[in-house]
């Protein structure tokens, strides 16, 4: 039946009025957030934006995750405190709330579980989280909105990642013109782009790359047919399993905004996604694209950058004489 109504509508219509039906898509479209509690997102949003969660007073989580630029740092691999090299390319925040768990190797469950991360990390943010806290408490304004929203009289590490995570939640894409095709919209997306999109499923790039966040739902070996050549040494989810089945197995990464998040893959080796189109082909399917169809998908691909989060810049409280002084050059 579902032939018959191709073949039909195939003789009547152009190929861009071959809307397929959404329902049966491998993708489906983001949904705008409902916030719940706005007073824990605006709290959640300072302290995202605020370097004083870090040793030098410099580094915010915004400084690698910078929602200015898609929510990645556009670096092979971040900068840390006392400019360290990072050991691997920063993923994108935007829509992070989809993934199955955080980090390449997937080894935090969630994002509350993440946020405590970078601010003790030697490598990013150097700091401990009791030092951070001592900061927090001392600054009465954030006293008083952990208490609006908590209600208890003493900030904890809990309530830091807690309201984090809740602004975290809140940075979906949707809007995209992907998602006004895949409801319905059939002039979203030209010829081009729907052609990269039939070829995107036909060559089997939504066995791992599907769902709403075009991937985020499951690890995959980086190299399944044709190893990965990479200088980079991680070792994937093997570093934490210690199993040799796990090496180069990293979580999928989200398509969403991939326009946005060069450069690719986890050690930021290239920086043109038609590059990682081919890449990807080669190595994940064992397929020889020619240009012609690597141009499509990358059109395809970015149809996929959605409505960037925006909001009025938070204004943070100002230290005070009982907050612990910076220190950048320590
Ligand atoms: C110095 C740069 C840096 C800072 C600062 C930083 N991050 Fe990250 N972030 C990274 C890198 C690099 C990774 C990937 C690490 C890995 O997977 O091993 C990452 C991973 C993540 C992830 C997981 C995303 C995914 O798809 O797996 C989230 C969420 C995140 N960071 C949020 C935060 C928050 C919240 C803060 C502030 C508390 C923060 N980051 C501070 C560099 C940074
Ligand atoms: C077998 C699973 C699998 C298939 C099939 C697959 N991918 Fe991937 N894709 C991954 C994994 C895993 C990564 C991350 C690899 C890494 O960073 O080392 C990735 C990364 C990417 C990236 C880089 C994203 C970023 O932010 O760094 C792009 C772009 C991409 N894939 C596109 C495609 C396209 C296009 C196809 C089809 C031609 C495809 N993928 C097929 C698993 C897959």
């Amino acid at each position: 039946m579902r032939y018959l109504t191709f073949m039909l509508a195939g003789a009547c219509f152009s190929l861009n009025a071959l809307a397929l039906t959404p329902g049966n898509e491998p993708i489906q479209p983001i949904e705008p957030v409902e916030v719940a509690d706005p007073a824990k997102v605006e709290l959640g949003k300072q302290l995202f934006f605020d370097p004083r969660l870090s040793r030098s007073g410099f580094i915010s989580c915004n400084s690698c995750h910078n929602l200015s630029m898609g929510g990645s740092d556009n670096l092979t691999s971040s900068i840390g405190h006392n400019w360290q090299q990072g050991p691997i390319n920063s993923p994108t925040v935007l829509n992070s709330s989809m993934n199955l768990a955080q980090f390449w190797d997937g080894r935090a469950a969630d994002l509350k579980e993440q946020a405590a991360g970078p601010i003790a990390n030697p490598g990013e943010m150097a700091f401990t989280h009791d030092l951070a806290l001592d900061v927090l408490r001392s600054i009465p304004q954030y006293q008083q909105a952990f208490d609006r929203v908590y209600g208890k009289p003493q900030i904890t590490l809990d309530e830091v990642t807690d309201a984090i995570a809740a602004f975290e939640e809140t940075l979906v894409t949707p809007g995209s013109r992907f998602d006004l095709w895949l409801k319905g919209d059939a002039k979203a997306l030209n010829d081009t782009e729907l052609a990269g999109y039939r070829l995107f499923k036909e060559v089997g790039c939504t066995a791992c790359h599907d769902g709403q966040a075009v991937g985020g739902n499951s690890f995959q070996k980086m190299g399944l047919v044709m190893p990965y050549a990479t200088l980079n040494p991680t070792e994937g989810v093997a570093g934490l399993t210690g199993n040799d089945a796990d090496r180069m197995k990293f979580k999928v990464p989200t398509l969403r905004n991939v326009e946005l998040t060069y450069p690719y893959f986890h050690d930021g080796a290239y920086w043109e996604l038609e590059e990682a189109v081919d890449v990807m082909a080669r190595l994940q399917l064992g397929r020889e694209l020619d240009k012609v169809q690597v141009e499509q998908i990358t059109a395809f691909l970015k149809t996929l950058t959605g409505e960037q989060p925006s909001f009025a810049l938070p204004i943070l409280p100002p230290s005070t004489k009982a907050t612990p002084r910076p220190k950048p050059f320590d």
